[in-house]
């Protein structure tokens, strides 16, 4: 079978890049679309059972930063475009363990980028996106917004090494002319996110009656995006964006932590029919996060301007959604915080 395009995905058994991967798969049949994915502690098939038996969707265990395997990838599938998401993504563990994100972020994207660069030669119809974090721009005060030209200033080794990786791809563009684009978006929320993130962990928390751990006072801000809207943003970007150009993604939606918590422990109450006020008794401020930035907040007029993109859910609703997936889907949480995820795909692939 012949494909219009040979899309390399990396990071597709992810959050948000198995969201993408079931978008672009279910909207382009003419596509084939190659999902990259060393199978991390983050990386989770299960989150595309309903799309691993279609004619356009392959698997590939690939860990992005072992350069012959990744070559190997390009000639199989002939690849002519990269929409790359394989990262360490969890601010915490990138305090405890720093070299892992610039092994996977910062070398895991440059071996991508010399790969793409060496086995194309010819760019025509080609491109690299590069999908990026808010976190590069560092942390905003009470007031502002990032836009695209606000200067790096990353504050966590997460952020520096996402940072990076951002200077390598424009450095491919201004270098070599590889066709790239860049986005950098605010908080995803939504199923299928690993919970040690503060969403989904809350959620298991409340439902096992578990302390919630709010970070300092609780007074940050993030800008929290439905992540199929993430999904649909970079589908835009892709097929619209100019090449060399930077997208910021947004949702307009900014919370600080203790505003969302409160909002959470209501519609917890509701959800699991518990009398009202009984999820929030199980706040419990802790140590702060080492270099906490204060308040991320985006301005994504850029992206609705030029390429006509614009969040679709909002809050509450979107947060009820969320709720009610995870109580629904007990089953993946299980298998996710037990570890039994991992045990049947090592197994499967691995043999
Ligand atoms: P995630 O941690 O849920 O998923 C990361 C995926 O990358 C996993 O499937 C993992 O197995 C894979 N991976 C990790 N190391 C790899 C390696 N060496 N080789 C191949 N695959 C590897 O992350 P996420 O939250 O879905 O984030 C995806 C991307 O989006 C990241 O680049 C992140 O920086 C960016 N981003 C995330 C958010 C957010 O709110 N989650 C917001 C903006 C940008
Ligand atoms: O802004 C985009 C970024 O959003 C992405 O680039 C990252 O990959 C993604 O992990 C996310 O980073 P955050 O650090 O903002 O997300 P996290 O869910 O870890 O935390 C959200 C906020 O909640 C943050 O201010 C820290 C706080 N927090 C988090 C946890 C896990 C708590 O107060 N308690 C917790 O237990």
């Amino acid at each position: 079978m012949t494909f219009q395009k040979n899309i390399l995905i990396t990071g597709g058994a992810g959050f948000i890049g198995s969201h993408l991967i079931r978008l672009m798969v279910n909207k382009y049949p003419e596509y084939r679309i190659i999902n990259l994915d060393a199978l991390t502690y983050a990386g989770n098939l299960e989150n595309l059972t309903d799309v691993e038996n279609k004619p356009n969707y392959t698997f590939e265990k690939v860990d992005i930063t072992k350069m012959d395997q990744v070559k190997a990838v390009f000639e199989k599938y002939d690849v002519d475009s990269v929409i790359h998401l394989a990262a360490e993504s969890h601010v915490d563990r990138s305090i405890t363990n720093p070299m892992e994100f610039v092994e996977t972020n910062v070398i895991g994207t440059v071996v991508l980028l010399n790969v793409a660069k060496n086995y194309w030669k010819d760019f025509a119809g080609k491109l690299f996106y590069h999908v990026s974090t808010d976190e590069v721009y560092g942390t905003l005060g009470a007031t502002g917004l990032f836009k695209e030209t606000t200067s790096y200033d990353p504050r966590s080794p997460y952020s520096a090494s996402k940072a990076s990786s951002d200077h390598f791809v424009r450095a491919y563009f201004h270098t070599y002319d590889m066709p790239i684009v860049i986005s950098n978006c605010s908080n995803n929320y939504g199923p299928y996110q690993f919970p040690e993130k503060l969403l989904p962990l809350f959620i298991n928390n409340i439902k096992h009656n578990k302390a919630l751990p709010v970070y300092g006072d609780g007074k940050y801000t993030r800008d929290w995006l439905w992540v199929e809207d993430h999904a649909s943003a970079i589908d835009v970007i892709f097929h619209k964006g100019v090449s060399g150009e930077t997208y910021n993604i947004g949702g307009n939606n900014e919370w600080t932590n203790i505003d969302l918590i409160y909002l959470l422990c209501e519609i917890m109450d509701d959800e699991l029919g518990r009398p009202k006020g009984t999820s929030k008794e199980l706040i419990t401020f802790v140590k702060d996060r080492p270099g906490h930035d204060k308040r991320y907040a985006i301005d994504a007029s850029k992206l609705k301007n030029e390429l006509g993109w614009e969040p679709s859910v909002k809050f509450p609703e979107g947060l009820i959604k969320t709720a009610k997936w995870y109580l629904n889907h007990v089953d993946w949480m299980e298998n996710v915080t037990s570890g039994a995820y991992q045990a049947y795909y090592k197994k499967q692939y691995d043999a």
